[in-house]
């Protein structure tokens, strides 16, 4: 049986870090979508964070207005992010965890803890026509829950997999690579869609195509990295290629 089309989400926080470095407008993280999207990006993901770091929210607002493809909002669940939300009114939004101390979002939402208010927060921003995506790590328990929430995607945490693979930590690695390999599995089983991020590389990209439930990939920082070398729709096409060789291995 043949494996779905695997999506690639292009998160483009880091065009901003860079602009923001300087302080002016430019590299411009909108141009960077719209070269993204016609160097073959299915979708953009940005994520205003509290602090702005990044993604701002005038940023949000012209990606809305001038990407031709779903925009991603990726955005903790705050009474600020929800209301920004509702207003832009992106195709999807990923709800993630978020603490101002962090270099990037550590792990998956505690989707146990905060399943209470993370209820009310999908079915506001369903109600509102958003697609809600739960940023879970990969284990069953957060699966559960997240189907508890009523939420249609999850988006895998693969952070743990490419740290331990950095790191050459083998043994862990396979681990961590088993965590996302059930949990995809599972996914299917409760009718939810299934995506994961972060991390990746070309390398993990590929692999992890090779999980024929999982049919969408976010990936940010790596691809601006190496835009830096062999430009942005290099990256892209060399990223395309590498998830549609993992993708054909997964349907023979
Ligand atoms: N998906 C989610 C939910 C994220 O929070 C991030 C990081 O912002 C990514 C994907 C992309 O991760 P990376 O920049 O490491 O590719």
């Amino acid at each position: 049986m043949s494996a779905p089309h695997l999506r690639l989400g292009v998160n483009i926080d880091h065009a901003a870090t860079v602009r923001n470095a300087r302080g002016g407008a430019h590299p411009d993280p909108v141009r960077a979508a719209l070269v993204a999207i016609a160097a073959g990006a299915d979708g953009i993901t940005a994520h205003l964070r509290e602090d702005r770091r990044h993604i701002r929210d005038e940023d949000m607002a012209r990606l809305k207005r001038e990407i031709s493809k779903p925009l991603n909002f990726e955005m903790a669940a705050t009474d600020e992010m929800v209301a920004i939300a509702l207003h832009t009114r992106p195709h999807a939004s990923c709800l993630v965890p978020e603490k101002r101390s962090e270099r990037t979002t550590e792990g998956g939402l505690d989707v146990v803890g905060g399943h209470d208010h993370l209820k009310l927060v999908a079915a506001e921003l369903a109600r509102a026509g958003v697609r809600v995506s739960l940023f879970i790590e990969p284990s069953l328990e957060a699966l559960e829950a997240a189907r508890s929430i009523g939420a249609p995607v999850v988006e895998l945490h693969t952070g743990s997999w490419c740290d331990a693979l950095f790191h050459g930590e083998a043994e862990k690695a396979d681990h961590e690579f088993g965590r996302i390999r059930v949990a995809a599995a599972r996914a299917a089983e409760l009718g939810i869609e299934c995506h994961a991020g972060h991390g990746l590389d070309f390398d993990t990209a590929r692999k992890i195509a090779g999980l024929p439930q999982i049919v969408e990939l976010n990936i940010g920082h790596f691809l601006i990295g190496e835009a830096i070398f062999v430009g942005m729709p290099e990256a892209i096409a060399r990223m395309r290629a590498a998830m549609d060789e993992g993708r054909r291995q997964a349907s023979r």
